[in-house]
């Protein structure tokens, strides 16, 4: 059983290749890692595997899945959560085995929410160059205390929820907007209507899935909705919001501050050294210019408990296609 990594990047090298002798019948199973994103291009590496494994900025469209299915491989292995860049339907008609690892570590990302949300706000990334520089003014570093202020958290999932319990430990007011709220969201605060989370909300934070039904939920639409001066925080996937949009209501001060781990075109660039590169996104680029912007690239989930856990649930998976069994983490039930 040979299986083709795409975006493998050294971590996931390691993590896997850890993994591995502990697996059931490991001595038959091939791990060839490839860095380059999967695409029309470069669907011809996956040429004599049995099974792809893919990560987030993969491309999972109608032609790579059939050119997939051509060349004999039956089993999409997805190391994410999210399988937005996935065409289902196609998946379905080539009758192909789609996993995904639904949940590693809600937390790591949560956590990692906070980061942001606390960096952004009492301004430790500014903080940490000036100090090395000598430089001890407090000027232009003011923050808020959290606690007390409002929260809004769009997507009472997993993650969504493990937030909410961060933020209430701050003191802070929690409010939910989840077309199906987790009952467990009752003990850390209230379920709003989107409108009414983002009017008053101080820190609203995204942790739903992308879908058409949410692709820029945050818009031109919806950011005068917002609280003036409030934070907007994407843990979840850029297409959440419309950049442009965001950019807009951050010029008029609309927006007070936003804190992203991910990012709409975020495949030309994440997971990727481009610092000696001319980055031709303007969009992004104009992002960089907003000292009340904060950027990371798509490192919410990078953990070593996440990635031990993203490779157990993944080998997991493959067990259950090798054994053509029923698989839980399956994209494809129903
Ligand atoms: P989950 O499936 O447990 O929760 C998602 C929640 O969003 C569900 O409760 C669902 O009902 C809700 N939802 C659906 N449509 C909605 C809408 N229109 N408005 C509000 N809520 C809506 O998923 P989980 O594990 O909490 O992950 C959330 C997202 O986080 C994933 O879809 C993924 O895109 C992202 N993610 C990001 C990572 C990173 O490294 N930055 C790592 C892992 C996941």
């Amino acid at each position: 059983m040979k299986i083709a990594f795409f975006a493998s990047q050294p971590y996931d090298r390691r993590f896997f290749d850890e993994a591995l002798p502990s697996q059931p019948d490991s001595a038959g199973i091939e791990l060839v890692y490839h860095s380059a994103l999967l695409s029309q291009e470069t669907v011809v590496l996956a040429q004599g595997a049995d099974a792809v494994c893919v990560f987030v900025n993969d491309v999972l469209d109608a032609p790579v899945l059939e050119a997939l299915h051509g060349y004999g491989v039956r089993a999409i292995l997805l190391r994410c959560a999210g399988y937005n860049n996935l065409d289902l339907e196609a998946a379905k008609r080539l009758g192909l085995f789609v996993a995904r690892v639904p949940a590693y570590s809600p937390e790591a990302v949560a956590e990692y929410t906070l980061a942001l949300v606390q960096t952004l706000n009492r301004h430790t990334h500014r903080a940490y160059a000036r100090v090395r520089e000598g430089n001890f003014s407090l000027d232009g570093l003011l923050g808020a205390t959290l606690f007390g202020k409002t929260v809004g958290i769009v997507g009472t999932g997993k993650i969504g929820l493990a937030t909410a319990r961060i933020f209430k430990g701050f003191g802070c007011t929690v409010l939910g907007h989840d077309p199906y709220p987790a009952p467990a969201f009752a003990q850390l605060g209230t379920m709003v209507e989107l409108p009414q989370l983002l009017a008053e909300s101080d820190i609203v934070s995204l942790h739903c899935p992308l879908m058409e039904s949410t692709r820029h939920m945050i818009s031109e639409e919806t950011l005068p909705l917002m609280k003036k001066g409030a934070m907007l925080v994407n843990t979840s996937r850029g297409g959440l919001i419309d950049t442009g949009a965001v950019i807009e209501a951050l010029k008029s001060r609309q927006l007070g501050s936003l804190a992203i781990d991910v990012y709409e075109q975020e495949s030309n660039l994440f997971f990727q050294d481009r610092s000696s590169d001319i980055i031709d996104d303007d969009i992004f680029q104009r992002l960089m210019t907003f000292p009340n912007v904060l950027v990371t690239g798509h490192q919410g989930f990078f953990t070593s408990e996440a990635l031990r856990e993203i490779a157990a649930i993944t080998y997991h998976n493959l067990q259950c296609f090798r054994q053509g069994k029923q698989c839980e983490n399956s994209v494809l039930a129903g």
